[in-house]
């Protein structure tokens, strides 16, 4: 019965294969209701998976749907993030990476929690299309070497319904499930080279860095049994990335990267470190060759060239970005040198506007969001301007001490 399965998980003890087939392919074809789904992945949340446990797990997602196969493209490179805020990161380096010269088919995923997603900022942008064909996505593979879409509907179907569900029930930092639910998407996408962008941090869906490491672990070792290559890299999400957090915002930033308006901050240092990591595994060379592909494809416009090729072949209109023209302001409390900026809280307030979601099938608002003025050790007078909160309805702003941490300069 359901109901043992979920009440053996709440002990703490093992499910075994055929149990989480049970519960988890009884969810997919409505046997299993939301409330008993939530009730087991709470359990997953608190108790923890195996290994073993978290190896079925990620084949039951597999299995639940179509196993892609690009082989006859060559090697396809592949990256995923774990979550954060302001993380824009897959709209800068995929571009980057097929501007050098590598396949990339990326399945992104929307919003998750407080943590933005690629498909919502993309639909941001006027009929650019998410939800590609496999023999679109093919064809335009082979075309132009780049294809950003949202899973395909056959790809790993149980993911996307546990993924949505876990959104909106607090279950989404659980290492097993997170790492199920990534791998999964990526072997069935076909990915041969994988990097994570492992985000830690106030701002992340892992908190900590032994989980992070954990979560490496579990990932390489999923792979291994896919004979797929994952590579790992952890970074800091105690602060937001760069400056734009929402949608079209951040849709915008990107741009500035691409076209070599915005360097030299822990946002574009993270982009090219990882576009760099990609395409040293996509063509086998080092990094330091690598990373001096990725310096050219910015200087020349190789890059953003190829963000607007991928924008027009999937049908959108860049002219047509918008963002709300209701600003609101949050002013600096003193003066000082900003020790921090709250990537939480700044997640929290995205949210709040409508530029992410707190129930299932809610709509997003692609056009509020935040733009911050000032990064993190940079100085500020007080009742300076700290960051523009473009909104569409009333809503209270947060007071900038409850976001940022302004300590004194000491001479
Ligand atoms: N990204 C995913 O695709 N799944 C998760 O569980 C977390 C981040």
């Amino acid at each position: 019965m359901i109901v043992d399965i979920i009440n053996k998980k709440r002990l703490g003890e093992e499910l075994s294969y055929k149990e989480l087939d049970t519960i988890f392919n009884g969810y997919l074809n409505g046997e299993v209701a939301d409330y008993q789904m939530s009730a087991l992945l709470m359990a997953i949340c608190i108790n923890g998976m195996s290994d073993e446990e978290t190896f079925a797990l990620t084949k039951i997602f597999i299995d639940s749907g179509e196993i892609l196969d690009f082989d006859e493209l060559g090697v396809l490179v592949d990256k995923h993030s774990t979550g954060g805020i302001g993380d824009k990161v897959t709209l800068v380096i995929a571009p980057i990476v097929a501007a050098c010269g590598c396949s990339v088919v990326k399945m992104s995923g929307r919003g998750l929690g407080y943590t933005g997603g690629t498909i919502d900022k993309l639909e941001s942008i006027e009929g650019f299309r998410t939800d590609l064909t496999d023999e679109e996505i093919y064809e335009q593979v082979k075309k132009i070497g780049i294809v950003i879409t949202g899973q395909t509907k056959d790809l790993a179907p149980m993911d996307k319904l546990i993924y949505a569900l876990r959104d909106v029930t607090a279950t989404v930092s659980s290492i097993p499930l997170i790492a199920s639910s990534i791998m999964s998407k990526k072997i069935a996408g076909g990915a041969d080279k994988i990097l994570l962008d492992v985000k830690v941090g106030k701002g992340a869906l892992i908190s900590n860095k032994e989980d992070a490491e954990k979560f490496c672990e579990l990932a390489i070792k999923i792979g291994k049994i896919y004979h797929r290559e994952v590579r790992t890299k952890i970074s800091d999400m105690n602060i937001p990335l760069g400056y734009a957090i929402g949608n079209s915002v951040e849709v915008l930033e990107a741009i500035d990267i691409l076209q070599g308006k915005e360097r030299d901050n822990y946002l574009v240092d993270l982009c090219y470190d990882l576009a760099s990591e990609m395409i040293s595994m996509g063509k086998g060379i080092s990094k330091e060759e690598a990373l001096a592909l990725v310096d050219k494809s910015i200087e020349k416009g190789y890059a953003y060239q190829k963000f607007l090729e991928l924008v027009k072949m999937q049908g959108g209109d860049l002219d047509k970005i918008k963002v709300s023209k209701k600003e609101k302001y949050i002013v600096s409390h003193k003066s000082g040198i900003i020790n921090g900026i709250d990537a939480l809280e700044l997640g929290k307030l995205a949210v709040a506007l409508g530029a992410g979601r707190s129930s299932k099938d809610e709509k997003i608002d692609h056009t509020v969001g935040i733009r911050l003025h000032y990064l993190v050790g940079e100085e500020v007078q007080k009742g300076a301007t700290l960051a523009t909160v473009y909104v569409n309805e009333r809503l209270k702003i947060p007071k900038s001490r409850h976001i940022f941490d302004i300590q004194k300069k000491i001479n």
